[in-house]
């Protein structure tokens, strides 16, 4: 099938997936637009790449980068930093790029990680990155942009043979280790990016695992067999009802609102 080529920012664009992100998409003939931190990492890209230096903390930062686009790509990643870094990068970061955006349409693909709806590990007791990542998704449900939050197990964790796609739904993978899904960086680039072109990806929220097998050939009869996210719902389908909205930080559900305005800002 043609892909229509699409001006694409990466997100996160020198990061361990970001620069898969980066090669895939220039390898679908996307025009590529890397959001960096820094010029001196923008080399590690190719040079196809248009680089324009920002950070996810600093909107002011952003307003070149998604100046134009048609598509972003979200893989940011704040590990180290923690309950501050999952704040203001996982979940900040991506509250400010949709800001940046205004009333303009883009097509979002975000990667958040399994396990994200899993609020009582000891993991996201000490870091709450889980809970920023997904009021991150949160943020990108109630934008009515059109989207698709990839969800993916744990990265190169895979054996070689193991390629072969499953995609599941409603997160019910907690054991916070590999025995929860492995998948190998370079995939979880391929699906981010075939999601942009894909009305079967419209509006879906998955975990992205692989099992033993071949990779597949194309990724929309995987996307087809999902469900779709509920119109207006903040969590992906079948997702664990426990992150209440009337018990969220007032900023988070400001913040919300504001994402939701937007939009309508824009159908008036
Ligand atoms: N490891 C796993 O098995 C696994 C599984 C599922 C999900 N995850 C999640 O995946 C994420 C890690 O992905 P990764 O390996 O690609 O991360 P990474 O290599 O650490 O890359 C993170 C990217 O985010 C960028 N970034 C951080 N703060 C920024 C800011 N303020 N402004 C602009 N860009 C900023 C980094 O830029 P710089 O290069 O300038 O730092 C980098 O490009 C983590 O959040 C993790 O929880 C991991």
């Amino acid at each position: 099938m043609k892909i229509a080529p699409l001006t694409v920012l990466a997100v996160g664009a020198t990061g361990s997936i970001g620069r898969l992100v980066v090669e895939v998409a220039l390898a679908q003939c996307h025009a590529v637009r890397a959001l960096v931190r820094s010029e001196a990492k923008a080399r590690l890209l190719p040079a196809q790449a248009q680089v324009v230096v920002g950070d996810v903390t600093r909107p002011e930062s952003l307003r070149a980068a998604v100046d134009g686009v048609d598509a972003i790509v979200l893989t940011l990643g704040a590990d180290g930093l923690g309950k501050a870094g999952a704040e203001q990068v996982s979940y900040g970061g991506v509250r400010n790029v949709l800001a940046a955006l205004g009333s303009r349409r883009a097509r979002i693909a975000l990667m958040t990680a399994i396990g994200v709806t899993d609020r009582l590990s000891r993991y996201n007791l000490s870091t709450e990155a889980h809970d920023w990542k997904r009021r991150s998704e949160r943020l990108v449900r109630a934008s009515g942009l059109p989207y698709t939050i990839v969800r993916p197990g744990w990265f190169d964790y895979n054996a070689a043979d193991q390629h072969r796609i499953v995609l599941l739904q409603g997160d019910r993978r907690h054991a916070g280790d590999p025995s929860d899904g492995v998948i190998a960086r370079r995939q979880i680039a391929q699906v981010l990016v075939c999601s942009l072109s894909s009305d079967q990806a419209l509006r879906k929220s998955f975990e992205l695992v692989a099992e033993k097998g071949p990779e597949p050939k194309s990724f929309d009869t995987l996307f087809a067999a999902l469900d779709a996210d509920p119109q207006g719902a903040l969590d992906g389908v079948r997702d664990l009802p426990n992150m209440p909205l009337q018990d969220e930080p007032q900023y988070v559900r400001g913040d919300l609102a504001a994402v939701a305005a937007l939009r309508v800002a824009d159908a008036v």
